[in-house]
């Protein structure tokens, strides 16, 4: 595929098949992420992938905290949606009112987006990345770089992905399961498959008019 396409064909994907990925993808697809750029080649970045009965576990101990209520608690804090500024809110706003536009009714979008949000959107792989917790600001900046390169190198082959707050919401259960130092901070979680022929993953999300995000000064 060449670039455009490939940019333009990356989306998140929330319902993945079971069909699994060969482990050589993985690695070539993170060997292409780290040509990613960061502040003095620093590359703060580490990968956990998280597969098979590992990834089994992580899931069942997420449904599990999800049962009991457990508050979520991801490395990077959450800010209530009421605030963020005005205009990043119109846009969470109208994102979620294309959701359930996209299905019968709020009662269909809202059971389909839970089901894929409790079972951590049925992904085959789920790469979790994490940068030092002794970080600049700008690192966040890297790993943002990082994890784009990892999502476009995924679509040049054929895979799809999402990147994902839910899946970093209990920390405690990937240290465990995948052995994370206590020093990194896990900064989020990359869903990996290919996507199930199913409604949810048609939707394609909208971005702002050019004018209103490009300021040219001559
Ligand atoms: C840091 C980050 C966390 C995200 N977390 C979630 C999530 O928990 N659940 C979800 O359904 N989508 C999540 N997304 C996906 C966004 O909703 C999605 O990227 C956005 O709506 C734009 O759509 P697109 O990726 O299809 O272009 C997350 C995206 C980012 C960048």
């Amino acid at each position: 595929m060449d670039l455009i396409e490939v940019v333009k064909k990356r989306h998140s994907v929330r319902h993945f098949s079971q069909k699994s990925v060969a482990t050589s993808d993985i690695k070539e697809i993170i060997k292409l992420a780290q040509l990613a750029p960061s502040w003095v080649n620093s590359q703060p970045w580490k990968v956990y992938a998280a597969t098979g009965k590992t990834l089994e576990q992580i899931k069942a101990d997420y449904e599990q905290k999800d049962h009991l209520n457990e508050k979520s608690h991801p490395d990077f804090p959450v800010m209530h949606r009421d605030d963020w500024n005005n205009r990043t809110q119109a846009n969470m706003k109208q994102w979620r009112h294309e959701i359930v536009h996209h299905f019968a009714d709020f009662d269909e979008a809202h059971h389909i987006m839970s089901d894929a949000s409790e079972h951590l959107n049925y992904a085959p792989v789920i790469l979790f990345l994490t940068m030092p917790k002794d970080s600049s600001l700008w690192s966040v900046f890297d790993m943002g770089s990082f994890g784009q390169t990892i999502m476009l190198a995924a679509k040049d082959k054929g895979l799809d992905t999402i990147p994902n707050y839910n899946s970093v919401r209990f920390p405690e259960v990937l240290r465990k399961q995948l052995d994370i130092p206590e020093d990194e901070t896990i900064v989020v979680g990359i869903s990996l498959g290919y996507a199930e022929d199913i409604k949810i993953n048609t939707y394609q999300s909208k971005r702002e008019p050019l004018e209103d995000v490009l300021k040219i000064s001559k």
